[in-house]
Parts: C-alpha cells; structure tokens; sequence
C-alpha cells in the first residue's frame, strides 16, 4: 500500500529486484567494490550507484558489517577502515557521522568510516574498505 501511494506520488523508488534487473541490462551503473574482511578474505562485488556501501554489503551478504539501525547512522556497526589510497577521495563526514564513529570499535581517526553513510557513484568504481575485528 506504502509503495503504491509513492509510486502514485512520483516518488524514486526501485525495488531491489528492478535495480537488479537494471544491472543486468547495463542500463545501471555500478562501482566495483572490495570488502575485505578482518581475517583477510576479499569480497569483489558490484554495488549500483545510489545504493550505499553499506547496502552493497548487506545485499551480497558479506559479513563483518552489521548495520543494527538499518543505515540511520545511529548504531556506528557498519564501520570500516578505508583503505589508505582512497580516504582522500571519498565525500567528507558528516557532524553526524563524526559523532557515531566515537562509538565504533577501534576508530582510526584518518580512515575510519560509517558506511551507511557513503554514497556510491561512478567515482568509487575500485574502492577498498576492510573490516574491524568486530563492530562495538
Ligand atoms: S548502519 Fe547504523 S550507523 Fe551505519
């Protein structure tokens, strides 16, 4: 009922299987993304633009990001350490991303980041993230 009234409304909104399909056809473009977990095993995988880096886990479920709050920037249990060559390169923190990294697990000042809170585009087609020991 939700999703009928804000199609109606003109509301964006794709489903997970439309944008899946959209992938398939190339009519959606994605960012190739490694995950790499603590103990070092990589996830090589496609996130569509739009999604979150979150989300790109989260929908290949590759473990070591939890996400509790479902992306609300309010549990800091999708932390990850970029990898040094892209930490320069990804949108700057929010205040409120900020804050939320005080209560992840081992914050690295210089590449700790919430990834429900990035963004993907074209411009992060090869970005690196690895996993903390543990999430809080
Ligand atoms: S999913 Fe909760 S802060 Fe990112």
């Amino acid at each position: 009922m939700c999703l009928r009234l804000a199609k109606e409304a003109g509301a964006f909104y794709i489903a997970p299987v439309d944008r899946l399909k959209q992938i398939s056809k190339g009519t959606t473009n994605v960012a190739k993304i490694t995950y790499i977990e603590h103990g070092g095993k990589q996830h090589v995988v496609d996130v569509a633009n739009g999604l979150t880096v979150m989300e790109g886990a989260r929908d290949n479920n590759i473990p070591g990001i939890e996400a509790d709050c479902g992306g609300a920037c309010a549990c800091s249990t999708c932390h990850v350490y970029v990898d040094p060559s892209w930490t320069d390169k990804l949108p700057a923190k929010e205040d409120m991303e900020e804050d939320m990294l005080d209560f992840a697990y081992e914050p690295d000042p210089a590449r700790s980041r919430l990834t429900c809170q990035i963004k993907v585009t074209d411009a992060l087609d090869g970005l690196v993230v690895q996993m903390p020991e543990k999430q809080i």
